[in-house]
């Protein structure tokens, strides 16, 4: 079969689509998801270098792999409901369309109508000639006659059926109760070598037993090979579950699409945030050398009568080994100095960031670490033990708190940002995030004293009864541009680490060396961002 002849049946199913489109418009009309989301500043400049980064393709070793943004231009609302999901507004389903040359569709992609029209979906190139066939078969994963819900037509759900070899990686949705011919080419089959698990990952919506969850790889992390393709499962609408979905691998894995050096520097430029400060608070951050240099000190179990002070770039701390009691530190003994050392100091600090790839390379996290010589949360002693670390002999000291900012690796954009609070944390999307006048650089809010980090000024409680946290946020004119000081500590070829990122003991960057150095430590460390991606 010729490709020309796989496309002819297309151009007239789009036809049929085009006449209801401007009637569901006219229904939609005043939803966020009628909008699309755009940067308020221009994003980042792709350097031209020898790397992959923002080119737009990326090979997994014989497939090439686009991201298309989608937006009203690149992609067509075929089905949308108006209640159930977050805020009860519904959601829509969108068909990417106007592919380029040699392009198929893995499946179609679903947002809430919450949020402005805001997300991507992955669409693959037959490089060698059968790295992609079609399907041999639908099947009916179900349709929505009689789902008791506003809809704008009846939605029928189909999953591709693949040749023997080759897995269907989404589903399909049309509003027409007919099967689809094989010839009608709406998602592609992948080989099974370009392929691996997946899982489903944030619920997108859910009413009456029925939901839609986007699908995400079962192994995620630094090390992970599967990719985040868009795709989305829809479940409950038979008592027949359908064969699983598979999600993208990167065969290739040479990380030859991460950022430069030079290009990492322009994204942080581009996205570095702005963190407000609440104006009573009393704890504020430092850089690491700042609390060194302002005289806090190293202790040796068995010799606390004689603590040592730790160098400017803490050379002297002890290096590797495990945490096994025999070292801590702690605040200077002198009281005038202990109380100087507790407040941080705002003008020296800076952020440290670690860089690592996500999703087969095809993303880029900037973990960007924030260091608080004190977290005045007393509340909430038995919540931090397990996270930051109790000095033998008396205060909590070393607070470390993140946000991670998700790159895209095909075109530079900002995707999803991560906010630690406490010992768990929030995924955003960019398109609900504030952002600083004019630019990219999204705002944030740390917590009175417990420095949870927040994209919302205001009162969050988590937890219940008196194990609550409460945390209150506000603008003030204590503030930190992360981009104006910041050490990239880890991630990029040539980076000399600290002396202290690789002292494992009592004070908290054992954080740090746990993320470094171990997935497992990771997923137990940032249990939100590693289930939550
Ligand atoms: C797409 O949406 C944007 C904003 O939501 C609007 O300004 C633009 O006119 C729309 N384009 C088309 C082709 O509908
Ligand atoms: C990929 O190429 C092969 C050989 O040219 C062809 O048989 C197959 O249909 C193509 N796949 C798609 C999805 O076009
Ligand atoms: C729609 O789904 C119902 C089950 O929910 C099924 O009985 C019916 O045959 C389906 N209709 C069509 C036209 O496929
Ligand atoms: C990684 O893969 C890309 C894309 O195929 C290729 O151009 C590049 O040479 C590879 N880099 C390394 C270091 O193998
Ligand atoms: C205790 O610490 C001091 C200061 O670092 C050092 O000179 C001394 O040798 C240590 N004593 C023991 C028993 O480790
Ligand atoms: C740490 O600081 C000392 C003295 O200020 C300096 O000699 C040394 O080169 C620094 N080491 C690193 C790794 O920055």
């Amino acid at each position: 079969m010729s490709n020309d002849t796989y496309f002819k049946p297309i151009f007239f199913v789009l036809f049929l689509f085009v006449n209801q489109f401007s009637w569901v418009e006219s229904q939609t009309n005043g939803l966020p998801v009628d909008t699309v989301f755009t940067f308020p500043g221009p994003l980042p400049t792709i350097l031209p270098d020898e790397g992959g980064f923002g080119k737009g393709i990326i090979d997994l070793g014989g497939l090439e792999i686009a991201q298309v943004s989608i937006s009203n231009s690149t992609a067509q609302r075929v089905w949308s409901t108006y209640e159930g999901g977050p805020d009860d507004m519904g959601f829509s389903i969108f068909e990417p369309t106007d592919l380029p040359s040699n392009f198929f569709k893995l499946g179609f992609y679903a947002q809430p109508n919450n949020q402005k029209l805001f997300g991507s979906i992955l669409i693959a190139r037959n490089v060698s000639s059968t790295s992609l066939l079609p399907p041999e078969d639908y099947i009916e994963v179900g349709n929505t006659t009689s789902l008791e819900i506003k809809q704008d037509w009846p939605a029928y759900v189909w999953q591709p059926v693949c040749p023997d070899g080759y897995q269907a990686l989404g589903i399909f949705v049309t509003a027409n109760p007919e099967k689809p011919l094989p010839t009608q080419q709406y998602t592609s089959c992948v080989r099974s070598e370009f392929t691996e698990q997946s899982e489903v990952g944030t619920l997108v919506w859910g009413i009456k037993g029925v939901s839609v969850f986007n699908l995400r790889p079962v192994i995620r992390g630094p090390q992970g090979t599967g990719l985040y393709t868009g795709t989305f499962s829809f479940q409950g609408l038979s008592s027949t579950p359908p064969p699983p979905l598979f999600t993208l691998k990167n065969t290739k894995l040479n990380m030859s699409c991460m950022p430069s050096e030079a290009q990492t520097r322009v994204l942080f430029q581009t996205y570095s945030p702005l963190i407000y400060f609440h104006p009573n608070e009393d704890f504020l951050p430092s850089s690491v050398d700042w609390f060194f240099s302002n005289g806090a000190l190293l202790y040796q179990k068995g010799n606390e009568s004689n603590p040592v002070p730790i160098q400017p770039n803490g050379t002297n701390l002890p290096q590797g080994g495990s945490d096994d009691g025999s070292f801590w530190l702690d605040y200077p003994v002198d009281k005038n100095l202990k109380e100087t050392v507790k407040r941080g100091d705002l003008s020296s600090t800076k952020v440290y960031l670690h860089i690592k790839p996500m999703f087969g390379g095809t993303f880029t996290d900037i973990v960007v670490w924030i260091f608080c010589p004190f977290n005045g949360n007393a509340n909430l002693k038995f919540l931090f033990i397990k996270r930051i670390s109790l000095g033998d002999i008396g205060e909590h000291i070393g607070d470390w708190e993140h946000v991670t900012l998700r790159i895209s690796n095909f075109n530079g954009k900002l995707w999803r940002v991560y906010f630690s609070q406490h010992s768990g944390g929030t995924l955003m999307e960019a398109c609900d995030l504030e952002y600083v006048d004019g630019g990219n650089k999204p705002v944030i809010y740390s917590s009175h004293h417990g420095h949870a980090m927040f994209s919302k000024p205001g009162l969050v409680l988590q937890g219940n009864g008196e194990n609550g946290i409460r945390n209150d946020m506000e603008k003030s004119d204590k503030v930190l541009d992360c981009g104006s000081g910041y050490e990239v500590i880890a991630g990029l070829s040539g980076v000399v680490e600290p002396p202290w990122l690789n002292y494992f003991r009592k004070w908290g960057p054992h954080v740090v060396h746990n993320i470094e150095k171990s997935l497992e430590g990771f997923a137990r460390i940032l249990p939100g961002w590693s289930n939550g991606s």
